[in-house]
Order: structure tokens, then sequence, then C-alpha cells
């Protein structure tokens, strides 16, 4: 009897700790409307699952944007996205960050970008790009070992003093390393996580034009929290502490895991990269 008790004491606990987790998990789940706030497009954005799950689309009339309500100067920013499932040559899907500071008063700008080119046939294109004190022209072009438009997957950024990591599930496909001691610009300025539909004919297209007789394409968007140093009005000094887990120095560079996976996705999937192309212009492709 006693024996059986404590089996049953087992199971009430298994299931509690269970259930405990998949209540953290979902605590985590926050609604669109507590980060991130509607910038363009308003007619074009739907919200589903009780604002868990945004839906921008274009149609001839016009695409949509979103972005984060506050700005960031460190972090691990990540959305999960689902691109248009039709054939969407010239639509581009972007998950990014971008400064928001005053260009008219001679700032400049810095971002962070993930694009999805649309599909003009399979492999899907992701394309990123790092600004950094207006200077930009470093694309990196990958195809995806997945399917886009199918299922969500995981985009995500890790921004600390010390480099800026793309990850496509998990997966570190791009390292932008602070260069800056040799003179490379590394992007410091706040930014806000943004997120758009929009056309980019001609140049996303090789200058196909979109099919219209398509529209509306739409993408979804889940996973509104995020994690990020908030800039309000503090130093930005504030975000390079090391108790930020972004900024701990296990983030500094790749463990051996990430780099050997990171190695293999070049490997397998990069179709293009600025620095083969006119890396003569980019002093940090002379460094890696
Ligand atoms: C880049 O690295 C330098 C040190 O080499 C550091 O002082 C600077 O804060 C870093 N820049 C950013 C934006 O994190």
């Amino acid at each position: 009897m006693a024996h059986l008790h404590k089996q049953q004491n087992l199971c009430y606990v298994t299931l509690f700790v269970a259930l405990t987790i998949i209540y953290a998990s979902k605590a985590v789940e926050v609604n669109f409307h507590q980060n991130y706030k509607v910038v363009w497009g308003n007619h074009h954005v739907f919200f589903l699952q009780n604002g868990r799950e945004v839906q921008l689309s274009i149609d001839k009339t016009s695409g949509a944007g979103f972005g984060s309500k506050l700005n960031y100067a460190s972090g691990f920013f990540q959305m999960r996205i689902k691109i248009p499932n039709k054939d969407s040559r010239g639509v581009v899907t972007a998950f990014y960050l971008t400064s928001t500071a005053y260009e008219h008063i001679g700032a400049k700008h810095d971002e962070i970008d993930f694009e999805f080119l649309g599909n003009n046939g399979k492999p899907y294109t992701l394309q990123t790009n790092v600004f950094a004190n207006d200077e930009g022209g470093r694309e990196q072009r990958h195809s995806l070992w997945f399917d886009p438009s199918i299922d969500f997957h995981i985009y995500g950024v890790l921004w600390n003093q010390h480099q800026i990591v793309f990850y496509v599930d998990g997966i570190p496909i791009r390292v932008f390393k602070n260069n800056s001691k040799v003179g490379v610009s590394f992007p410091s300025q706040q930014m806000r996580v943004t997120a758009s539909i929009w056309n980019g004919e001609p140049w996303a297209s090789n200058g196909k034009r979109i099919d219209w007789k398509q529209a509306p394409f739409t993408a979804h968007f889940q996973g509104f929290n995020i994690h990020g140093c908030q800039t309000l009005n503090r130093n930005k000094h504030v975000c390079y502490s090391p108790h930020l887990w972004w900024n701990d120095h296990k983030h500094w560079q790749l463990n051996p895991q990430q780099q050997k996976a990171y190695e293999d996705v070049r490997k397998k999937h990069l179709l293009y990269d600025y620095c083969s192309d006119r890396g003569e212009l980019h002093k940090e492709c002379q460094i890696n």
C-alpha cells in the first residue's frame, strides 16, 4: 500500500511539474500589444489567437508593418515567421532591427536585417544585411533547408558588444564581429524591432513583376516577447552590462558546436556573400 502511495505521489509530482512547464511556456507568450504597435498599413494587419499571432498582408493598395514600442541597445531578438505560400516573387517579408535616431540632425543609420525575397521558385532565399554608421551593402543570401511558407520557423538575432549572430531555428547562419578596433563600424545605436511585408520589385524579383492576380499575400508572425535591453532615456552603456545574459562571455563568440553548425550551413546553403563580390570595399572581409 505504501508502495502504491509513493507511486501515486510520484505520478502527481510529475503531472504537477509537467503542468508548471506548460504554464511557464504559455506565460512567455505575450500579446502583440504589450510590446509592439502597428506602424503602417493598418487595414492590412489582422490579429489572431487573441493577439498572439499577427497576419500582415499586401495587395496592390498597400503592405503593412509593425514595430516595437521601445528601443533597445542589446539583446536576443526572435520572431516566429511563416511567409506567403504563393508565388510571391517581388514580395519581401522582413524582420529587422532599425535605428530610430534623428537622421535629419545628422545621426547615422544602423540596421540588422532578415529579408525573404519572395519565392521565384525554390529554394527559398533568405537575405541578411548589416548597416552600421550609414554603411550597408553587406548582403548575404542563403537557401533554406525547409519550406518557410508551410510552418513557422524561428529567426533570431543576438546583438551584444562583441558580435551580431543571425540564427535560423537556433542554428547560426551568419556572424558579424565587432571589428571597430580596425576601423569597421558596428551597430551602436538604439534600435526598434520591426517586421513588414512590402513591394520589393524590381530588385527583389530580378526585374519580374509581382503577380497581383494572386494577392493578397500574407505573412504570419508569432512570439512577441522581447529579450532586449531597453534604452529609455538611459545611457546605452547600461545595455553592455555582463548581468544581461546575452552579454555573458559565452556569447562573445560561437562555441565549438555552434561554429561547426555555422560552417556546415555556409558550405551547404550560402548562395551569395558580399565579401566574395565586393570584399575589397569592406575591411571586415579581409579579416575573416
Ligand atoms: C565594439 O568594441 C569596442 C571595443 O573593441 C567597444 O568599445 C564598443 O563599445 C563596441 N561597440 C558596440 C556598439 O558594442
